[in-house]
């Protein structure tokens, strides 16, 4: 597989990272992951745009990554990935210099590296809907920074694993968040309701495209806060995200929620998004 790494184009195992970079020492970095469809990037320019707000507000010396568009496109390319299904993952870092907690000597080079691999749907949790755990939300006040520090994340997400579980959905001071790599989606006497963006959560660009479908196929929609006393006041919960697309909530730690089936909102959602994207059309017949 070829990679991305700092202006050159390697064979991944061939790429070393210093052991004084400060991804590594800090997770003082920001990664982005675009997903591709036979061989089209999809939204390239929105995931750089968070990308360049996302080093603008860590205060990294470069905050323009939209040269990665043509980067994403040529591992594509060179990795034989222009059919199916794949995704292309950033990762920017504040780059290697001595171990000091405040920044490095200005002009240290940011590390900047990128990859492309295939991706299988997660064709059946789309179809059949999934199990979500609610669990506390322990994570830091900048959700809003796509950053590599995502210890929360992973633990939050192995324990809905443990829990036969796809997702968690983080709950602060009773209110339902977003999932730990996917935006939370309820459908309520007909209208669409997402969580507000706040620095509580991630602007998810598949959160964006869906609020975008909303408004194209005349679906009212509001961004208000999701109570989790209130769940039971929704018809239809989903998740979205780059990997996830649009996928049914039906079950909530284990129980069914209402009929335990996907709802006609929710699949509506998927046939839209799928038709943007050109791929698999989950949830049609
Ligand atoms: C915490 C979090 N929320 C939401 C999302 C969904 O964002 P996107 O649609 O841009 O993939 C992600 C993606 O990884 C995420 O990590």
């Amino acid at each position: 597989m070829i990679a991305y790494f700092n202006g050159r184009y390697l064979p991944k195992d061939e790429i070393s990272i210093s052991p004084d970079d400060r991804g590594f020492l800090f997770a003082d970095g920001i990664y982005d992951v675009v997903r591709v469809y036979e061989g089209r990037p999809f939204e390239t320019r929105a995931h750089l745009d968070r990308m360049a707000y996302g080093a603008g507000s860590l205060r990294f010396e470069t905050t323009d990554f939209l040269y990665l568009g043509e980067v994403a496109e040529r591992l594509i390319r060179e990795n034989g990935l222009t059919s199916g299904q794949a995704t292309v993952y950033f990762q920017v870092t504040r780059g290697a210099a001595p171990r000091t907690h405040h920044f490095p000597p200005p002009g240290t080079d940011l590390t900047v590296y990128a990859c492309a691999r295939p991706f299988t749907p997660h064709a059946e949790d789309m179809e059949r809907g999934v199990n979500v755990l609610l669990v506390p939300d322990q994570r830091w006040a900048r959700c809003d920074i796509k950053t590599v520090g995502l210890t929360a994340n992973v633990l939050a997400n192995q324990r809905a694993r443990e829990n036969g579980a796809a997702e968690s959905i983080f709950v602060r001071d009773g209110a339902l968040l977003e999932g730990t790599h996917t935006n939370l989606f309820a459908v309520r006497d007909g209208a669409v309701i997402t969580p507000p963006r706040t620095n509580h959560i991630l602007g998810g660009i598949t959160r964006q495209v869906v609020i975008r479908i909303c408004s194209e196929l005349d679906i009212p929609l509001r961004e208000a806060t999701l109570l989790e006393s209130e769940i039971d006041r929704a018809d239809e919960w989903m998740i979205v995200g780059t990997t996830t697309e649009v996928t049914p909530v039906v079950r909530i730690h284990g129980r069914p929620f209402r009929s335990g089936e996907p709802g006609p909102v929710t699949r509506r959602l998927q046939r839209a998004l799928s038709e943007k994207t050109g791929g698999e059309r989950a949830g049609q017949a």
